[in-house]
């Protein structure tokens, strides 16, 4: 059997075999055929945008792999920053090679003061923290313009460290400054997930020693979030990416796409969703309201898993662990009764919809004290590995600038009429 598509073309009768590689066909080869056809695809759903060597996704049988290795091992043996240098560089480090790496991220965490004093302290006293976190990550790319030098791996290599170091930084200083409090610097003797602890709740004490379990907990939803394939923020990294940006500019068009409801600022959307359901006799008529198409069911499906999304597994375990020290969320029992009853009910069974990441994500977040506009950074602070791994893949696959077409369906031509005439 030849592992090939045949396309015909019915008005000439013209025949091109194309074959299957990787799971694709080259779209390059089909316009040979039918040059001005399109595939209409605006939202990606039949189109394999990239090619890449990083995180494998398969929906159908809920696996997640970074560089080859399940995300369930790495969550449970690895750390973050251990996770962000397979994602980034392709391997797992040696000890010495994870220790250069530890003290290069842990030497670049403090941010420039202009940064801190005089542009994220110009933001509106009530700003929403990842509004402040997109444009502070793009005000980065002004403070260092050699990052426009994209082709140069050790160019490239400082920035990566300098973005996966400061995310950190600048989420907590959003924090702080939202609530009135003095931003606090980093402390190089905190390893990176207690590090991010101590910037976010530190008040008068000399040094914040965050709860190991919660700290630990924190870094497992770093290592959970670190990168998820061509989803719709790391498209955006490639897009802007192709255009030669640099990287930090690409990487706020990354975190702006991750802030949207529908992909990182889902989390946050879940809790708004469970206290608006707020008791346990009232999950029946939202499950009804989420039926009749007056809502969805936030937390809930994925365009890519059809059977589970492994991390809202892994997420479900990590929750008992802190909700051990936090005490129990008190959302949990309405989150477990709409799992329950959504799982039990063909609307969902049909549709394939399962709980995502998200839906248990935001049930430790605000356990562990983090407000719920904090949800979305939470996200960003890990998935800045991932964006970076795609750009530089995309850099080094040569790719061409992203230049989709249309189909065009407006009006036919027409002539120019001068505004006194018109009707
Ligand atoms: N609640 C109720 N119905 C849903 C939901 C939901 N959460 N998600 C999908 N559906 C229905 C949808 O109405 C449609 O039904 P029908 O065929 O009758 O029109 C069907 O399922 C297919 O939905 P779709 O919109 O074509 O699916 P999609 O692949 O375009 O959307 C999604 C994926 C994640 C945007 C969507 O499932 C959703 O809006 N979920 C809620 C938001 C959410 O939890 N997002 C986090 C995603 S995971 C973390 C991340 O990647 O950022």
């Amino acid at each position: 059997m030849a592992n090939s598509i045949t396309i015909t073309d019915n008005r000439t009768g013209e025949c091109l075999e194309i074959p299957i590689a990787d799971g694709g066909i080259d779209a390059q080869q089909w316009t040979k055929l039918l040059p001005g056809i399109w595939f209409f695809d605006p939202a990606f759903g039949a189109t394999a945008a990239a090619a890449s060597a990083i995180t494998e996704l398969d929906g159908e049988r809920g696996i997640l792999r970074y560089r080859g290795y399940p995300i369930e091992q790495l969550a449970q043996s690895s750390s973050y920053l251990e996770v962000a240098y397979l994602i980034t560089h392709g391997e797992l480090p040696s000890p010495a090679q994870f220790e250069d790496w530890r003290y290069e991220i842990t030497h670049h965490t403090f941010i420039h003061e202009n940064v801190r004093k005089r542009f994220m302290e110009g933001f509106h006293h009530d700003a929403h923290p990842m509004g402040m976190l997109v444009s502070a990550i793009a005000a980065l790319s002004t403070f260092y313009p050699e990052a426009k030098n994209i082709h140069d791996p050790a160019v490239r290599q400082k920035q990566i460290i300098r973005l996966i170091a400061k995310m950190p930084t600048i989420a907590a200083g959003c924090h702080r400054f939202s609530v009135g409090m003095p931003f606090v610097y980093p402390d190089n003797s905190l390893d990176f997930a207690a590090n991010f602890l101590a910037m976010m709740w530190k008040t008068a004490e000399p040094r914040f020693d965050a709860n190991p379990v919660l700290a630990r907990a924190l870094d497992v939803l770093f290592i959970l979030h670190a990168d998820h394939e061509q989803n719709c923020s790391t498209t955006a990294m490639r897009v802007v990416g192709s255009a030669h940006a640099d990287p930090y500019t690409a990487t706020a068009a990354a975190c702006a796409a991750l802030y949207g409801p529908r992909h990182g600022g889902a989390n946050e959307a879940v809790i708004r969703m469970l206290n608006e359901i707020a008791e346990l006799e009232n999950v029946d008529s939202y499950i009804a309201a989420v039926k009749r198409g007056e809502t969805r069911l936030q937390g809930f499906g994925h365009r890519v898993y059809r059977s589970y999304d492994p991390r809202a597994a892994i997420i479900k375990e990590t929750a008992h662990d802190v909700f051990e020290i936090t005490g129990k969320n008190p959302l949990l029992d309405i989150a477990l009764k709409l799992e329950e009853v959504a799982l039990g009910d063909d609307y969902f069974i049909s549709r394939e919809l399962y709980p995502n990441v998200d839906f248990y994500s935001g049930l430790i977040y605000q356990a562990m004290g983090f407000p719920i506009e904090m949800f979305p950074v939470l996200f960003a602070i890990p998935r800045v590995a991932g964006w970076l791994a795609n750009w530089v893949e995309l850099l080094e696959q040569d790719a061409r600038i992203a230049r989709p077409r249309q189909l065009y369906v407006g009006n036919p031509p027409r002539d120019y009429v001068p505004i006194g005439e018109r009707q």
